[in-house]
């Protein structure tokens, strides 16, 4: 089970309808997105918390704008000017487009802002748009996690690890969570890693696996799937 990560931002700006269009036109079974809140509370698709990267000259943080004010942001020229106009889409845009058959992976990014009542305003729109199947939940915010969790115990949860840590499966174990799945940075990840995490009954989907000879690496390790900006490295059918 492989995702598309931020859609496919090789070939349209990240985490746009356009980037989620093109992963899932190309077969993707998973996509993966960051989400935010604006200062109105509505969640928009973006992965940092500035638009200095994504749309030079716009100042401040995402949540210093309304998301009538964010929908006047041009996020498409930085990438090509063909994208020109491209706006940054909400959740709701998302579910209107990706099929139901598609596993959304929604990563709760809440660093370095902490989106405070993201999780219940997350649930409400999945619920809202009886779009509870086919929803993986995670975050390198794990307090986030348990509040998902505690409000919604049916969303497959992963726990995003950036930094190498010490037995990140005992953490998992004695975090309280019923935790599906790990999502470590893959500059770590090998058999023992997977082996140890399998062992204590969890999936494990390294990111950003961008190269075929990683791709396969990660494979040989055992990894249950890949988060990659390049889909092409694993094929349509995975
Ligand atoms: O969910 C995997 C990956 O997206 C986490 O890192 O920084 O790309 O959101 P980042
Ligand atoms: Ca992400």
């Amino acid at each position: 089970m492989n995702f598309a990560h931020r859609g496919s931002l090789t070939e349209a700006p990240e985490n746009t309808i356009s980037a989620i269009k093109k992963a899932w036109e190309h077969g993707a079974k998973g996509i993966e997105l960051d989400v935010q809140l604006t200062k109105d509370q509505e969640l928009v698709i973006i992965h940092d918390h500035k638009f200095n990267r994504i749309s030079p000259g716009v100042p401040g943080k995402v949540n210093d704008y309304t998301l009538e004010e964010i929908q006047r942001i041009d996020v498409g020229s930085v990438f090509s000017k063909s994208f020109t106009g491209e706006r940054l889409a909400t959740l709701d845009e998302v579910l209107d487009v990706v099929p139901r058959e598609v596993i959304l992976n929604i990563e709760i990014k809440n660093i370095p802002l902490i989106h405070e009542g993201i999780e219940a305003i997350l649930l409400d729109c999945l619920k809202n748009r009886n779009r509870e199947d086919n929803v993986w939940i995670s975050s390198f915010d794990h307090l986030a996690l348990k509040n998902v969790q505690e409000q919604a115990s049916h969303y497959p949860i992963g726990l995003l690890f950036y930094y190498r840590m010490l037995r990140p499966w005992d953490y998992a174990k004695q975090s309280g969570l019923e935790v599906n799945s790990i999502h470590p940075n893959e500059v770590y990840v090998d058999e023992e890693f997977v082996t140890a995490c399998h062992a204590a009954g969890y999936k494990v989907y390294p990111y950003t696996v961008n190269k075929k000879h990683d791709y396969d690496k990660m494979i040989a390790a055992g990894v249950d799937g890949v988060f990659s900006n390049n889909p092409d490295i694993f094929g349509t059918s995975n």
